[in-house]
């Protein structure tokens, strides 16, 4: 009996499994090397396994048409006489789209797709603008370099554990909608005119910006790690809701900088380097910094500085500028128990340094100035093991 209701039941199953599953549309890797290469593919809805282009492609464009779904890579490397490729109902991408040293390539249009486990794109000269209508919502990591993207209009990312932008000289904007970066946030060397714009981003686990003209964060609360905006051409860096920097905060070498604001900033789990900003005079945008794990390094050419609500620093704090300034409030800063490490401070010097370990010959020279330096500044600089905590924590930011 059981088995005459059995037979019929595994007759069903077994004609499910043989539907026309089409041997093509399931490959491990296929090789693109013509437009009637990509036509085989186009009854597959759903390709199973890598699409590669082949770098022999002949020159021109390829159209990948009907495939809605790629759950593999899509590849390609060195196809120099590639000019365009499109894949007009691809809707989602499981990998990678590595596509490396395309450069010919001008237009990319892939009208539908919303969804692709990783960017990597690497030396597209030719590309300036994506044609992605739907937009690109969800990848895991974005790693996009020497392209001529003007900018990543398509790519407006909700979620992305990665996201690394170099070396894009004509690039002028970068906004998503992302609201967290849970692994690295790389910004580096790209347009001279670059603004980077992350309005709904509450908490990122780092953050290194290089090069930009503005960086607007207003909701960014966390900074699990590490916080560092170098040679960029901003006037400003306001953080309106930042509260916490797991790691060191650094803003280094941005000529027009004239303000930074972190006014709920309240707790630093490195260090904080400021310095080469020559037109930073007014450092006193920390009003809540409460606890810094690292040392405390500001140098430049100040006329301000305050951190008042300053009560822990685990390491060293330095503190020099060109300018004429009063040392007397950062002085007081050692023996009340405030910066556990040695404190320096010199004021109208002709020698500013980033680092304590350089400010130790310019005291010798401190002369008239010495009433704005730290009176025991010789005694204290004495090497103690809380000041090579210190320096081991600058150490790693300069090496940023
Ligand atoms: C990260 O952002 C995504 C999308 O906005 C959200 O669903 C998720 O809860 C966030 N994760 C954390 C830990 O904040
Ligand atoms: C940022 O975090 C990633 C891991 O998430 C790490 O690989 C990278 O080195 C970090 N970068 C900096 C500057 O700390
Ligand atoms: C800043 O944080 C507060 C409190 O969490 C929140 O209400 C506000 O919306 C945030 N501002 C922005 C611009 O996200
Ligand atoms: C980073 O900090 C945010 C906010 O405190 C937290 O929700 C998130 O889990 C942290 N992420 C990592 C990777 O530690
Ligand atoms: C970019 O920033 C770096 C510092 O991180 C600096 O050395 C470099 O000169 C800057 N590049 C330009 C073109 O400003
Ligand atoms: C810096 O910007 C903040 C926020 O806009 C403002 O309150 C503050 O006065 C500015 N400081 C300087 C020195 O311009
Ligand atoms: C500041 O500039 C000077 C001179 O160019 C350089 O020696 C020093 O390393 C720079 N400091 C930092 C923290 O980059
Ligand atoms: C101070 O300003 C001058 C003139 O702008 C600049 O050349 C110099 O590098 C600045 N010094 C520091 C330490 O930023
Ligand atoms: C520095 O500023 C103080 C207080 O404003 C002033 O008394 C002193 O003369 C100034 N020193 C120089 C060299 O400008």
């Amino acid at each position: 009996m059981l088995v005459n209701y059995l037979v019929p039941a595994l007759a069903v199953l077994g004609m499910a499994t043989a539907a026309p599953t089409n041997p093509a549309c399931k490959q491990t890797t296929v090789i693109i090397s013509s437009q009637s290469d990509a036509d085989a593919l186009a009854g597959c809805t759903t390709f199973t396994g890598n699409i590669q282009i082949s770098k022999d492609v002949p020159s021109g464009g390829i159209a990948l048409n009907g495939i809605q779904q790629l759950n593999g890579d899509l590849i390609a490397n060195q196809a120099v006489k590639l000019t365009a490729l499109s894949a007009t109902s691809l809707g989602s991408i499981s990998g990678t789209i590595k596509f490396t040293s395309l450069t010919t390539m001008s237009s990319l249009e892939f009208p539908s797709l919303s969804q692709v486990g990783a960017i990597s794109w690497t030396t597209l000269n030719a590309l300036q603008a994506l044609t992605f209508t739907t937009g690109v919502t969800k990848a895991k990591s974005v790693f996009i370099t020497d392209t001529a993207l003007t900018s990543l209009d398509g790519i407006n990312l909700a979620t992305v554990d990665s996201f690394e932008i170099t070396n894009n000289a004509y690039l002028r904007k970068i906004e998503t909608q992302v609201g967290n970066i849970s692994q690295a946030l790389i910004i580096n060397n790209n347009g001279p005119n670059l603004e980077l714009t992350f309005p709904n981003l509450i908490w990122a686990f780092n953050m290194t910006v290089r090069n930009v003209s503005s960086l607007s964060i207003p909701s960014l609360k966390v900074v699990n790690s590490t916080f560092g905006v170098y040679g960029s051409y901003m006037e400003s860096v306001m953080a309106p809701n930042l509260t916490k920097v797991g790691g060191d905060v650094a803003f280094v070498a941005d000529s027009s900088l004239t303000n930074i604001s972190m006014p709920l900033l309240q707790t630093i789990g490195g260090g904080l380097l400021i310095a080469n900003n020559s037109k930073l005079l007014d450092i006193t945008g920390f009003p809540a910094l409460k606890s810094a794990a690292g040392a405390i390094s500001i140098s430049g050419n100040f006329t301000k500085a305050a951190f008042p609500a300053l009560a822990d620093v685990q390491g060293t704090f330095n503190a020099q500028t060109s300018a004429n300034f009063s040392c007397n409030d950062f002085n007081k800063l050692h023996d009340a128990q405030v910066v556990k490490g040695d404190v320096f401070c010199q004021a109208q010097s002709d020698n500013v340094q980033t680092t304590l370990s350089g400010s130790t010959s310019g005291q010798t020279d401190s002369g008239s100035g010495s009433s704005d330096s730290t009176k025991d500044a010789a005694g204290s600089l004495k090497v103690s093991s809380v000041f090579v905590v210190g320096m081991a924590v600058l150490g790693g930011l300069l090496a940023l």
